[in-house]
């Protein structure tokens, strides 16, 4: 799979993972800078936060109670359609490729 970060700057990362590996381990991985996952994919901190493009979002499924609660408290300001965790997006054989943007700030 493959994952492309957009950065509030223009530029991207583009990146290619195993099945499995979550948007925001692609992302610490492979030392992309704006995506934090502070909690290690616990959904309990929200510095995973990216916005996903929108042709991209009827793939995904829909985010639990957990993310649902975090989502209220990311750094920068969430979208109601694009916001997501980007630790409970896990790559595979669902979702084999996304754009996601970075946002300005996770903390
Ligand atoms: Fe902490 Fe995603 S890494 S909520």
């Amino acid at each position: 799979p493959t994952i492309t970060y957009c950065h509030p700057n223009g530029s991207r990362d583009v990146v290619d993972v195993v099945p499995g590996t979550t948007v925001m381990r692609g992302a610490v991985m492979n030392g992309i800078d704006g995506i934090v996952g502070e909690c290690g994919g616990q959904a309990m901190c929200a510095t995973c936060h990216v916005y996903v493009h929108s042709e991209f979002l009827d793939e995904l499924p829909e985010p639990n109670d957990d993310e649902e609660e975090m989502l209220e408290e990311t750094a920068a300001p969430r979208d109601e359609e694009r916001s997501r965790l980007g630790c409970q997006l896990k790559m595979g054989s669902r979702i084999p490729a996304i754009v996601v943007d970075v946002p300005e700030t996770q903390v």
